[in-house]
């Protein structure tokens, strides 16, 4: 893991968004697996203005989100396909048949999950995952002693997730208590990770997700596995990280983050 923080909430969006630009540009036909969630609207702003200004082009690139809630349709405004189409897709040259989530409306929820998985591998696996963090470390919906080598399925959410998501929602009983999500072991193939975690409500869980014992009651701590898995955080997150001075110190010195220390 390497460990990247940034000054606030809006730097460290605009450099996760700088880094899927520089894969894109690196492969226009990117797989890129994609979240939804309060933290990443940042970054799919700074996507739009890249694409707008900067004529960053996605018109070959395919993307996985990682979940979606059981039983609700794409045109219900709280549908991650919705949060997909009106923060990013919509706004961009990505072809919407390249685009797919999970389908929460699948007669056949085993079957879907199985299809999802042959789809991604059909096209050849993610190679850039995004992710975000929830406040009970899941990554995806992966909640609490998920499987290290889950795959796509249907999971129950915890009542922590379902208090915390509800309130995005303007009739907060619509919200759906189940989803479909990737699993931690499909998020563990991408060829690369990139976990984004900003503000204070996130800081404890955070450190026991990058510094804490590998297990699945965070299962964003699996990623510690992950040969390619890149953390950045803001200064509100990063607090309780004991190693602070020595993940300032590889972005400071590192090669690598040159081009993104000027920015
Ligand atoms: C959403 C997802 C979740 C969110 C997490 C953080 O597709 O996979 O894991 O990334 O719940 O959500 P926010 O950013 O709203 O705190």
């Amino acid at each position: 893991m390497e460990v990247v923080i940034r000054p606030d909430a809006e730097q460290a969006a605009h450099l996760v968004a700088q880094l899927i630009a520089q894969a894109l540009k690196q492969k226009p036909h990117l797989v890129l697996g994609l979240a939804t969630g309060r933290t990443m609207e940042r970054v799919y702003c700074h996507l739009v203005r890249m694409h707008r200004e900067q004529g960053l082009d996605f018109s070959l690139c395919r993307t996985f989100n990682l979940d979606e809630y059981i039983g609700m349709p794409p045109e219900n405004p709280n549908s991650y396909r919705f949060y997909m189409n009106h923060h990013l897709f919509s706004h961009i040259n990505i072809d919407l048949r390249n685009t797919f989530l999970p389908d929460g409306m699948a007669a056949d929820l085993k079957a879907s999950c199985r299809r999802y998985e042959e789809l991604m591998a059909e096209c050849g696996g993610i190679d850039l995952q995004l992710l975000g963090i929830g406040a009970d470390g899941h990554i995806g919906f992966n909640e609490p002693l998920s499987a290290l080598r889950s795959r796509t399925r249907d999971k129950a959410l915890t009542p922590s997730t379902i208090a915390v998501n509800r309130t995005l929602f303007k009739n907060p009983d619509e919200m759906p208590t189940r989803a479909i999500t990737m699993g931690v072991g499909t998020i563990l193939d991408a060829r690369s990770a990139l976990l984004l975690v900003t503000g204070s409500s996130k800081a404890e869980i955070l450190a026991k997700a990058v510094e804490g014992p590998i297990t699945s009651m965070v299962t964003a701590s699996a990623l510690q596995l992950h040969p390619a898995c890149r953390v950045v955080v803001d200064e509100h997150a990063a607090v309780n990280l004991q190693a602070q001075e020595y993940y300032r110190w590889i972005f400071e010195t590192e090669p690598e983050w040159a081009e993104f220390r000027k920015a």
